[in-house]
């Protein structure tokens, strides 16, 4: 059967990337998409939000998207150091991660916050990457699936349909260590996750479903195999531009 859902490979640079190096990085990634012509499959580089601009400038005319790594809910006011959908937007990005785990653990961000955060995304005309995922506690207790299954009903907005929403799942102990679930244990995470999308709008077989959490070169044909697999949500492999460009490769 042929594929119905483009694949999007991103990248998230977290807190790294100063304007040398950043919009080197953005260049590299941008002259390599332009080298192999891809059609069939996204690009996305999540820079710093000192950088949204200056990568846009870079990637211009080579079809790699950019996006911001977080927002407020609110449009603009006396929230002294966020940043606002809007003010992304008028930077040129045209999507956002929330709820990123590493924002739930060290902003205390909660499903509501993150709800609240997608809806400002389109508020603001950009597409949400909502990110969910287990700890290692969890997985151990045998709650996987109950939590990613609690995480999408409070994290989604009413409303959501494939085109306004692209959902990742990271595995809280897969980020940034080397480790990564099995094939079938991505599988099985991601049918449950459509399965509960199924619930919440009406063409959840149609929505992007990311798998990050040590995806890199070597292991992301692999991975990106799994069933009900659309794409890759990169941290430390998106740093290294041939690294990215072969984790887009497999896709
Ligand atoms: P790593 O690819 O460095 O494990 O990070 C994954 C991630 O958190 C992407 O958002």
């Amino acid at each position: 059967m042929a594929r119905t859902r483009r694949p999007l490979i991103a990248g998230n640079w977290k807190m790294n990337g100063l304007a040398g190096d950043g919009v080197a990085l953005a260049r590299d990634v941008a002259s390599g998409a332009r080298q192999a012509g891809w059609t069939d499959r996204d690009l996305l580089v999540c820079p710093p939000a000192t950088l949204v601009a200056a990568v846009v400038e870079a990637v211009k005319g080579s079809g790699v998207l950019v996006g911001g790594q977080n927002c407020h809910a609110k449009a603009n006011g006396a929230h002294t150091g966020d940043i606002a959908a809007e003010m992304l937007k008028d930077a040129g990005a045209t999507y956002v991660i929330v709820g990123h785990s590493e924002r739930r653990a060290d902003c205390g961000e909660t499903d509501a916050v993150v709800r609240a955060k997608a809806e400002a995304a389109w508020r603001a005309g950009l597409l949400p990457i909502v990110c969910i995922g287990e700890t290692l506690a969890e997985r151990e207790a045998g709650k996987t699936l109950s939590v990613l299954e609690a995480q999408l009903k409070g994290s989604v907005p009413a409303g959501a349909t494939a085109s306004t929403l692209v959902v990742a799942y990271e595995p809280v102990w897969a980020i940034g260590t080397g480790k990564t679930p099995t094939t079938p244990e991505v599988a099985a995470a991601h049918a449950h996750i459509r399965k509960v999308l199924g619930g919440l709008l009406a063409d959840a077989d149609k929505v992007r479903l990311l798998y990050g959490g040590s995806v890199k070169g070597s292991n992301a044909a692999e991975l990106l195999a799994a069933g009900d697999v659309d794409g890759a949500l990169v941290g430390g492999a998106s740093l290294k531009a041939d690294e990215f460009l072969a984790i887009a490769k497999a896709a």
